[in-house]
């Protein structure tokens, strides 16, 4: 019974880790995100989060995805065909309630895509001549969503079964049963996520359509049954896959999973894995169009005629990007004018201050009165942008009285910028190490602070729905709101710089003294690479001094090393900030300091993980002997310094190209 259990939970956790899994004869896709081996041609793509879409909003298109390999659909011996079974999900969003084109088809084709198709009622399937072909060796079930006499349709709403023809076999109107006799009807182009079956018995000769309501089980009566054999229609070797087109109106296909298999029952899609559909805004019928048409005709007029030259300037001035898949983060998009008036036009009076990825500006948003940083990110390409942007907006969304809230973006040529809510008391960096600062930070806000940041990093790393790698942990990334909580910002940004790079010249994005040595050395960042830069965190703001102190003597250069050998001397106090003076609470700073070293042990497998970091900082457990865990000078030492010349370090570490350089000048 519990062997069972435990094999039921391997398995769940064997298929949830990754959405894509194959057997020698099927596949499943529980939502698209990593279906990168997919061919797609036509208009379509893959969304950010994970939906194939397989028309955008343009008319009279095609869009087909297809399986990357092979099926072998014939049984060598006597050339009869195979049973297969397929499932998938599907969203059709209209932008019309009432109207929509023109539909979806499974398709089994002899090769990856069907070109010369058309678009419009040959659903991508096939085209004025070739339709109706025995040369085609089509199969394929259609979901149409138009009525075409000329082809047969029974109606603007049906489910049918296609052989080498958009002249179904067989069709019926979209439904399911309920029972054995009763149908329910169902509206194709809803924009509801719905299910299908299509399954074929290659001995008895008959293929199977059901369709139902995502939420519903698989209904027991089929919408569709056919008795067919399908072998002389099909070749040995064939591909499955997806077709669909746009007429007149804008519409947009999607498939949200797929399960496929041969000769067995296709795996159950794991609905809780796939991604959702966008909601459906209904077009407003716009009251202009009737009544206020005349007159804005007129004033259009008359203001083309003055404006256009003002008119040009002001656009070319105010330019961004939008692209089609963004219409999913609409609600998260600030126009630029928006931002430009809020911070009156990017003025110098207005910077707060340059970041490893760019200047910050501070704004008061013209319609809320919300006062906003707004930090213009520049970047080369536009590569990896999209994925990049759906991060950062699903980023968002994490609220934690530790994080800095992100508000939202805007995007113009070769520029993001993203708007954070604004943070009174500005950088901690600021306070710790600037001589003007205007106030000295007790110990107790210090600590205040660690805890604080402790706890929004704990809440990236587990509590969120996804675990999200600050990547740049670090006193200059911590800021203060008016209540002096310390709330981690720049979450994520690190990957823009880390996308589609090379593996053999990784960028490693971080900031030198903060950067755990496996990071360095692989170029891949850990919720335990986080952790060491949160230890390098704790060292400077006890010590007020940075990680790297390029105006130290050699031995006292690395923040790190200079703890161990006060802790080894068993003098770990003398290193706390002087400014302090003896205003402070010993067992809390030696808790830290000792936190400090714990968390900047080279092997990452040694160091705590946040979880335990904020249950040694409350004291709701004691901290390991530093002794007993036997850390050497090599244990501790900042980084083990192999591998820096192979890696290229990102322009966000010029703050600390002084160490950076007396690093490398030795060598
Ligand atoms: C991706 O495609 C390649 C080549 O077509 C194939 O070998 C590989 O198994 C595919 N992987 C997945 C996950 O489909
Ligand atoms: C129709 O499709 C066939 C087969 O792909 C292609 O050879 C032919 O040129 C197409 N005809 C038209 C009119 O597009
Ligand atoms: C239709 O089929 C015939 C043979 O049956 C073939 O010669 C012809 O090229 C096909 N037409 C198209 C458009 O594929
Ligand atoms: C299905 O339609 C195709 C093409 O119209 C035709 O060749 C075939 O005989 C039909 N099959 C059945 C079972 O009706
Ligand atoms: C379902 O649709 C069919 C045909 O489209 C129609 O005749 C029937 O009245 C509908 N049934 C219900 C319950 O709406
Ligand atoms: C098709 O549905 C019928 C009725 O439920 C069932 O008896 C038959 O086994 C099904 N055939 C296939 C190929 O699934
Ligand atoms: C399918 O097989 C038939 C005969 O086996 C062959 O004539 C035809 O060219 C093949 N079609 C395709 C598209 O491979
Ligand atoms: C739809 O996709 C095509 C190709 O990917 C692209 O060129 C086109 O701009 C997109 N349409 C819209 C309205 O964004």
């Amino acid at each position: 019974m519990i062997f069972k259990l435990v094999i039921k939970l391997l398995v769940l956790f064997l298929c949830s880790s990754t959405s894509i899994s194959q057997g020698n004869n099927g596949f499943i896709y529980n939502g698209f995100q990593r279906a990168n081996n997919l061919s797609l041609d036509g208009i379509a793509e893959i969304t950010p989060n994970g939906l194939l879409m397989l028309t955008n909003d343009t008319k009279q298109k095609t869009g087909h995805a297809f399986y990357p390999n092979p099926i072998k659909f014939k049984n060598t011996q006597d050339g009869s065909s195979s049973s297969f079974s397929t499932s998938f999900v599907f969203g059709i969003i209209s932008e019309y309630p009432t109207l929509s084109g023109h539909g979806i088809a499974f398709v089994i084709a002899p090769t990856r895509g069907l070109p010369g198709a058309s678009a419009s009622q040959y659903l991508g399937l096939f085209n004025i001549s070739n339709d109706g072909n025995a040369t085609n060796f089509v199969v394929a079930v259609e979901l149409d969503t138009i009525e075409n006499t000329e082809l047969g349709d029974i109606n603007n709403n049906h489910v049918g079964i296609d052989i080498n023809s958009l002249r179904s076999n067989l069709s019926e109107p979209a439904g399911y049963y309920q029972g054995h006799d009763q149908i329910q009807n169902l509206t194709l182009f809803s924009g509801l996520p719905m299910r299908i079956w299509v399954e074929y018995n290659g001995v008895a000769k008959q293929m199977n359509v059901t369709l139902a309501p995502l939420n519903l089980e698989k209904p027991k009566t089929p919408l569709l049954s056919m008795w067919i054999d399908i072998s002389p229609f099909i070749n040995q070797s064939m591909y499955v896959g997806f077709s669909s087109s746009t007429g007149s109106v804008f519409t947009r296909h999607y498939v949200v999973g797929w399960s496929f298999m041969l000769n067995g029952e296709a795996e159950e899609l794991d609905l809780s894995e796939l991604p959702k559909l966008p909601r459906v805004v209904p077009k407003k019928k716009s009251r202009f169009l009737t009544m206020g048409v005349p007159v804005l005709i007129l004033s259009l007029l008359v203001l083309t005629l003055l404006g256009v030259g003002y008119y040009v300037r002001r656009k070319r001035k105010f330019a961004e990007i939008v692209e089609d898949w963004e219409h999913d983060f609409a609600t998260q998009r600030f126009h630029f004018k928006e931002l430009y008036v809020a911070t009156q036009g990017f003025k110098e009076k207005e910077l707060l201050g340059t970041g490893g990825f760019g200047r910050v500006y501070r704004g008061v948003l013209p319609s809320s009165k919300m006062e906003i940083a707004v930090k213009r990110v520049s970047h080369e390409s536009r590569q990896g942008m999209r994925e990049f942007v759906a991060e950062i907006v699903s980023l968002g969304r994490l609220r934690h009285r530790n994080l800095v809230p992100l508000l939202g973006y805007c995007r113009r040529k070769n520029e993001l910028l993203l708007v954070y809510e604004y943070m009174q008391n500005g950088s901690l960096d600021k306070l710790l190490y600037d001589q003007n600062a205007s106030f000295l930070l007790s110990w107790n806000q210090r600590f205040r602070i660690i805890k604080g940041v402790a706890s929004g990093l704990y809440y990236l790393h587990e509590e969120w729905e996804q675990v999200v790698v600050h990547r740049d942990v670090k006193a200059s990334n911590v800021l203060l709101d008016s209540e002096m909580n310390g709330r981690l910002g720049d979450f994520g940004l690190a990957r823009l710089y880390d996308h589609g790079t090379d593996p053999q010249t990784t960028h490693v994005v971080g900031t030198l003294g903060y950067l755990a040595p496996e990071h360095t050395r692989t170029g891949r960042a850990t919720t335990s690479s986080d952790v060491y830069s949160f230890g390098a965190f704790l060292l400077e703001v006890v010590c007020g001094r940075r990680p790297i102190d390029p105006q130290a003597t050699s031995e006292s250069l690395i923040l790190v090393d200079v703890v161990y050998n006060w802790w080894k001397k068993g003098n770990i106090l003398k290193v706390v900030d002087q400014k302090l003076g003896n205003e402070y609470v010993w067992q809390q700073a030696e808790m830290v300091l000792k936190l400090g070293l714990l968390c900047s042990n080279s092997e990452a497998i040694a160091r705590p993980s946040m979880r335990q970091v904020l249950l040694y900082l409350e004291g709701a457990v004691a901290l390991p002997d530093l002794s007993s865990l036997g850390i050497s000078a090599n244990g501790v030492t900042f980084a083990s310094r192999d591998g820096f010349e192979d890696f290229a370090f990102s322009h966000s570490l010029s703050s600390s190209s002084a160490a950076e350089s007396s690093i490398f000048g030795g060598r």
